[in-house]
């Protein structure tokens, strides 16, 4: 199942107080195809949490729409059924519930008896590596496996669509991991979407197809990972050269290069040959001198650097 969401806005209005609405979401819009992650990152207030809420029907959107396979999601609950959502926080379990009665309780209320799922639940549990507890009172449960059990509760109605606010924040090493397998098994194996929110980087290149990201209520940029990563670098290039090698100052001028290290037995300079005609201008230079290249390659830059360039680009504009 596919989600699309057209346009998203809020305003929050607080009519006992004095200080004007405030602007959290200001036209939103993405999609995201059934198989695939979509990660939404930003800074803190701008308007994740406020998108998930929305989506999850949990808040009216001022305008705008979610749509499910193109039909919009309204006031009807049968579409919601499709859908879950792991809040921020871990206020989503019933404390004075055991994890498995919480697992039973969250399908109750979608329709699905307990003895459809009496395998699954304790399976689940299992697979969110809280089985040990599962007859304990929830509020007994660490943070992290509140949070576990939180995942557990959304993924016991079998949703198509699954949000996700900050699932790994705050989780052990093995159980981000673990998260993020489930995530990995969700979509590509069993064909759902989930859409995210993080502020762990590597979370996002280690699972998203795409990510958004997003300033001050508004999508600043958007692309697949490998799209993101080549956004400020796309022809980026390290050369590395045996011997000593003056670069020549027109290189400098035209191509920003600059020495990296120059030690005798070797040159190492970074330039931006602009175009791919500028990497064969480079090449062919190297050639007439007829310099061996130990290396050439495209660095990368990692998403957390693309992230701060990109929300810096966007404050001076
Ligand atoms: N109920 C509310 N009433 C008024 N303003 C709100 C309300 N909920 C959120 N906001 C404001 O809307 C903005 C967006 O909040 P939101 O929680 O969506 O941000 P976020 O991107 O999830 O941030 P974080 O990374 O810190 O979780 C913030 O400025 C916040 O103060
Ligand atoms: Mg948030």
């Amino acid at each position: 199942m596919s989600l699309q969401v057209v346009n998203l806005k809020k305003t929050y209005k607080n009519p006992l107080s004095r200080k004007p609405p405030f602007e959290a979401v200001r036209g939103v819009s993405f999609e995201i195809k059934p198989g695939e992650i979509y990660a939404l990152i930003g800074p803190n207030g701008a308007g994740k949490s406020t998108i998930i809420k929305m989506i999850a029907g949990l808040i009216v959107p001022s305008s705008g729409d979610v749509m499910l396979d193109g039909k919009k999601l309204g006031s009807e609950t049968a579409a919601y059924k499709k859908l879950s959502a792991v809040l921020e926080g871990t206020r989503n379990v019933y404390w004075r519930l055991t994890p498995l009665e919480n697992l039973h309780y969250f399908a109750n209320l979608r329709g699905i008896s307990t003895t459809e799922i009496r395998e699954k639940s304790v399976q689940l549990l299992k697979t969110l590596e809280i089985e040990g507890k599962k007859k304990n009172q929830s509020q007994h449960l660490s943070r992290g496996m509140l949070q576990k059990l939180a995942l557990g509760a959304a993924l016991i109605t079998d949703p198509q669509i699954i949000l996700l606010d900050e699932p790994t924040l705050g989780l052990d090493v093995g159980s981000s991991r673990k998260i993020k397998e489930m995530m990995l098994e969700l979509t590509r194996k069993h064909g759902k979407s989930i859409l995210l929110t993080t502020h762990q980087m590597d979370l996002v290149e280690e699972v998203a197809d795409r990510a958004g990201i997003i300033r001050e209520g508004k999508i600043v940029r958007e692309g697949t990972i490998p799209e993101l990563r080549n956004v400020f670098r796309n022809h980026i290039y390290r050369f590395s050269v045996r011997g000593k090698f003056k670069l020549p100052p027109e290189w400098q001028k035209k191509y920003g290069a600059a020495l990296l290290s120059g030690q005798n037995d070797h040159t190492e300079w970074e330039m931006d040959c602009k175009k791919p005609e500028g990497l064969y201008t480079v090449l062919s230079a190297l050639g007439k001198k007829k310099l061996e290249i130990i290396s050439m390659h495209k660095p990368v830059e990692d998403l957390e650097e693309i992230f701060m360039r990109t929300l810096s680009e966007e404050a001076t504009r």
